[in-house]
């Protein structure tokens, strides 16, 4: 630390600088860890309530009762969306990975319960790595299992793999690789069937699927209303178009949620509750979370993936005219990946790195990645002309690694 302050003027013009060299948030050319919603109405509401709540700590509820009243509306409205029954509950967390966290800290102690020494985490491959984590962190095995012909998670191959030790069955609603749907019915039987926890990962779907259900579209059953689902985690940071911070982990059964909770008194201080993996916890991204679902409602997501979606029909019908390139088993929503037999694809992402844009590359199949989001729409012609380019043009691949982060 310099001895001296440097002027509010400094600070501000080396942030910008460094701003500069990093891709923008809001231009459409990155496709993932950023969610643009070209609503600058709810961008500035979002930017004043922020600003509102900046130095507020969530950790104690008894002082900051307002603030809890708000992450319990949060709470209830995601609860609504994802149909959590009756007495159902959970609780805000940082992201998807500290809401996976929780869940699988909670299907540990479930099979803590029954004798289970290292209990098992069955999830598709295409599971998200968070899943990876929470065994690492906690004690527990991570066992996979393979896609179906389709990138879903093949159900045929995960009967066999349930063992006494397994304490949960993964499905992801919708996966991050290719956008497409595991059978979140047929896993959640399995799991039943052996009285195990089902998770379903909804981080990216939350936001998405009660959406395309209200425009009509055919969403398979993946939420609450599948018999068997334990826990759902839903990011409002994601295409609840909240910044970043805002998670909802909910449980179908309140004892089991419990498990999550942390109760302490044996210092000086007093007890200490704390909900989640953090201790303190910014006030901002519950009143963000918050003001963003009010201020657009159920109406307002629904119109805005309206939106969203006739962008995704744009871009994925443009990929599927180039020669040689097709999409990835059939995602649902704005998650899409693409690969070729005959192009190079990692080569073509060169090109297009250089041309300012910034595709995700995956590994298996080899190809890229996209995540849209509204601010695509204003690029998408773009992205597909320079795409076209590419296909066309491109020399060697550089040999640039996929990188999640
Ligand atoms: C399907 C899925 N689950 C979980 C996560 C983890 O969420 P976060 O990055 O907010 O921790 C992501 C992140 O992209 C995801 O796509």
């Amino acid at each position: 630390m310099r001895k001296e302050g440097r002027s509010a003027e400094d600070i501000l013009t080396e942030l910008e600088q460094g701003q500069r060299r990093e891709p923008s948030v809001h231009d459409g050319r990155l496709f993932g860890l950023v969610y643009p919603s070209s609503r600058p109405d709810l961008e500035e509401l979002i930017a004043e309530v922020t600003r509102r709540y900046l130095f507020g700590n969530a950790l104690n509820p008894f002082k900051f009762t307002e603030l809890a009243a708000l992450e319990r509306q949060v709470i209830a409205a995601v609860g609504a969306l994802v149909n959590v029954p009756q007495g159902g509950g959970g609780t805000m967390t940082s992201g998807g990975t500290e809401s996976i966290l929780m869940s699988m800290l909670v299907n540990r102690e479930r099979a803590r319960a029954r004798g289970i020494d290292r209990p098992q985490i069955l999830a598709p491959v295409s599971a998200h790595p968070a899943y990876a984590k929470a065994a690492h962190y906690f004690g527990m095995e991570l066992v996979h299992f393979p896609l179906d012909s389709g990138y879903r998670a093949d159900v045929l191959a995960a009967a066999p793999l349930v063992t006494p030790a397994t304490a949960v069955v993964v499905a992801s609603a919708f996966s991050y690789p290719y956008g497409t749907m595991d059978p979140v019915s047929s896993l959640a039987t399995l799991a039943a069937e052996h009285g195990i926890g089902c998770h379903v990962d909804a981080c990216i779907g939350g936001f998405v699927l009660p959406f395309l259900e209200q425009l009509g579209r055919d969403v398979p059953p993946w939420d609450f209303r599948v018999d068997g689902v334990t826990e759902i985690s839903a990011d409002v940071h994601k295409y609840g178009y909240c910044p970043k911070g805002a998670s909802v982990i909910l449980h179908r059964d309140p004892d089991w949620f419990g498990h999550q909770v942390f109760l302490y008194d044996d210092w000086p201080s007093g007890l200490y509750g704390s909900p989640a993996m953090a201790g303190a916890r910014p006030a901002a991204p519950i009143a963000a979370a918050w003001a963003a679902i009010n201020y657009l409602g159920v109406e307002g997501y629904t119109e805005m993936m309206r939106g969203l979606m006739e962008t995704v029909a744009k871009v994925r019908s443009g990929i599927e005219e180039l020669p040689g390139l097709e999409v990835v088993g059939d995602p649902i929503g704005p998650v899409l990946a693409f690969r070729s037999d005959r192009v190079d694809l990692f080569a073509v992402a060169d090109v297009m790195d250089d041309r300012g844009w910034n595709l995700n590359r995956n590994t298996s199949p080899p190809g890229l990645h996209v995540m849209l989001s509204p601010a695509h729409a204003d690029v998408a012609d773009e992205l597909l002309a320079d795409l076209r380019f590419a296909v066309a043009h491109h020399g060697e691949s550089r040999g640039t690694e996929a990188r999640y982060s």
